[in-house]
């Protein structure tokens, strides 16, 4: 019998990835035969455990915190959507021997918000918190939505300034500091910052959420809590995390993978019980 096809998620730590689980949900609903695994590979080690993955008959990976920047410089050829953010959470082994790279955490939260929440994103008014890698994989598939106005809000501003500049062809798109947030109502909110690794919320003035608005964390569980409480007390008629864009995210990868769509609602049901 042949083997099964093998694939990872690569992390530091990562330990608590959902992405061994949710494959293997995939896998079983889908009748594909794939094994796949997780490994804890620091940024140092990340091209030789790629090469040793690979030599070990790996078919692709995913990759997570801290390595996605690495893998978008290993890959040799990238998808658009990879190229935009300058980050990749998915690569892929070719038969030629070429390594591509994608990102498929953007589509991944768009299907979330539009397919799993229901939300109509044209010609309203968003608001990402945060200007790192997580804030600017999300930047291009939002505003292909032709929303009014995305305001990327940062605590050191000259990062969300820089960042709205690069965006600027794709839509209208503006940054400044928490401070000068006063008084501007948002449809929806997107917490893209680290702050709630820390337990921690950025400093937000009151005011911020219009009536019927969104806050949605693109973490999950416990890491979610400030930002999503924050959101209830102010308001919010949605407050929810990002468990739905992980596991979209996850789908996106193995129709990359293996050209076969999962069904993702009763993955995210079974995660969600499961808490
Ligand atoms: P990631 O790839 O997860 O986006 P990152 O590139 O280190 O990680 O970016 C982390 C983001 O969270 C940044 O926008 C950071 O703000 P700075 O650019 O000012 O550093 C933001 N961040 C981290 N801790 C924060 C906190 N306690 N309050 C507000 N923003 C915070």
């Amino acid at each position: 019998m042949k083997k099964p096809d093998h694939y990872a998620v690569f992390g530091h730590p990562v330990a608590h990835s959902l992405s061994p689980l949710i494959h293997t949900w995939f896998a079983e609903q889908t009748g594909e035969a794939l094994h796949y695994s997780r490994q804890d590979v620091p940024p140092e080690c990340f091209e030789t455990a790629v090469g040793a993955f690979r030599a070990g008959g790996g078919q692709g990976l995913n990759c997570t915190v801290p390595l996605k920047e690495l893998a978008f410089r290993l890959a040799d050829t990238l998808s658009p959507r990879a190229q935009l953010s300058h980050a990749v959470n998915t690569l892929l082994f070719r038969k030629d021997s070429v390594i591509f790279g994608d990102n498929t955490d953007g589509v991944g939260l768009l299907r979330d918000l539009t397919e799993n929440l229901g939300l109509a994103l044209a010609n309203k008014n968003i608001l990402v918190l945060g200007a790192g890698g997580a804030a600017r994989g999300i930047l291009g598939p939002l505003l292909e939505q032709n929303p009014k106005l995305v305001i990327i809000a940062n605590r050191t501003e000259e990062r969300a300034v820089m960042l709205a500049e690069q965006f600027a062809s794709f839509g209208n798109i503006r940054a400044c500091g928490f401070a000068q947030l006063q008084d501007r109502p948002f449809d929806l909110i997107l917490n893209a910052t680290a702050a709630g690794l820390h337990g921690q919320l950025p400093p937000l003035p009151n005011g911020l959420i219009a009536p019927g608005g969104v806050c949605y964390d693109l973490m999950y569980g416990e890491k979610a809590l400030p930002f999503l409480e924050w959101g209830r007390v102010q308001g919010a008629e949605i407050a929810v995390d990002g468990l739905g864009m992980l596991v979209e995210q996850a789908a996106e990868a193995f129709w990359l993978w293996r050209g076969v769509r999962p069904s993702t609602e009763s993955v995210i049901t079974r995660l969600r019980d499961r808490a």
